[in-house]
């Protein structure tokens, strides 16, 4: 079998979106996009979002394209702008933000218009992704974190944010968590999502893809940083990757988002919230999690879990 028949087996063009209301037990909603049975936060776009997401799978890809892939809350922004550092050959900070090339909010006139080479960057499931991306096997990077560290970036994310009534969310951290665990939340399961990806990558064996977690960023950024650089192909020194390690800690590129870009999407959040760049920390779900919720949660693992080989860096 092709890469190509894989494809098109496995990934059938989607029809149509429903906003729905994902209530959890407390009985909190928030909106959701779902589309095929998968939801998205509730975007507004031109076009109605199925017919966005079927743009998205048929959007041209150029050989020289980067995607950056993870469940929310992974580590996005981080790997974003040092592999655009890396391919830059710069320190200096894209200017615009992660979100510009953003598959889930751009549309495809949008993208076409960016000058290569162009770091797109998802959330979404592997079956919404552009399908040429298999077909020229482009360059995938591929983010896993700690799903319970996840669990309390996406709580802190979608208590947080403020763009309109669509997007309040006010449950508790117990209600959320419950939530999530269902995945009765904003890109679903994260055990769906990631069982989904290893699905995929071991029947797409000649997409390249790099896998990057989170833990092993943070414990060595360096060695990390010069795994990218190999696997886009531009060789930078190790000099020029620590300056990159550097300019991309959590303190500096929380910075850069005020300072140095433009539109940083601030009006997205709450005053006093933090946004994109919360904490950037191993283990915060230490202070969440209580015995009873990790009990839950690792029992939950063990199950969902049980067939899979992907590696997870619990601390
Ligand atoms: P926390 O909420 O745990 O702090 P994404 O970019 O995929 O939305 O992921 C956001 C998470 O990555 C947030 O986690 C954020 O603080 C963290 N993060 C962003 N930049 C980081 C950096 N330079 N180093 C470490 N963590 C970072």
């Amino acid at each position: 079998m092709t890469l190509t028949d894989t494809w098109k087996d496995a990934y059938p063009v989607v029809k149509m979106s429903t906003l729905k209301l994902l209530t959890d037990k407390g009985g909190n909603s928030v909106y959701a996009n779902c589309v095929d049975g998968h939801y998205f936060p509730p975007f507004t776009l031109d076009v109605e979002y199925a017919t966005h997401l079927e743009n998205i799978q048929k959007m041209h890809i150029r050989d020289d394209d980067v995607t950056v892939v993870g469940y929310a809350k992974s580590g996005t922004h981080w790997v974003w702008e040092v592999a655009g550092m890396l391919l830059a050959g710069s320190t200096n900070y894209i200017r615009d933000i992660k979100e510009s090339q953003f598959l889930e909010v751009k549309e495809v006139a949008a993208l076409d218009a960016l000058t290569s080479p162009r770091l797109l960057n998802t959330h979404m499931g592997f079956r919404f992704l552009p399908s040429e991306i298999v077909t020229k096997r482009t360059k995938v990077i591929y983010l896993l974190r700690n799903p319970k560290d996840v669990a309390v970036s996406l709580y802190h994310h979608v208590t947080g944010m403020n763009p309109g009534e669509k997007f309040v969310y006010n449950g508790t951290w117990d209600d959320f968590l419950d939530a999530y665990l269902q995945g009765n939340v904003w890109f679903g399961s994260w055990f769906d999502s990631v069982l989904a990806w290893e699905k995929t990558v071991t029947a797409l064996t000649e997409l390249p893809v790099l896998t990057v977690h989170y833990e092993a960023m943070k414990a060595d950024p360096l060695s990390n940083v010069q795994r990218l650089s190999e696997f886009l192909g531009v060789q930078r020194d190790s000099e020029f990757c620590q300056e990159v390690v550097e300019a991309c800690s959590f303190k500096k590129l929380k910075q850069a988002k005020d300072n140095v870009k433009g539109n940083n999407l601030r009006n997205a959040w709450k005053p006093g919230t933090e946004g994109f760049y919360r904490k950037g920390e191993v283990g915060d779900w230490k202070n969440w999690f209580t015995v009873a919720q990790n009990e839950r949660f690792n029992a939950l693992y063990a199950e969902k879990m049980k067939n899979s080989k992907l590696t997870i860096l619990f601390k």
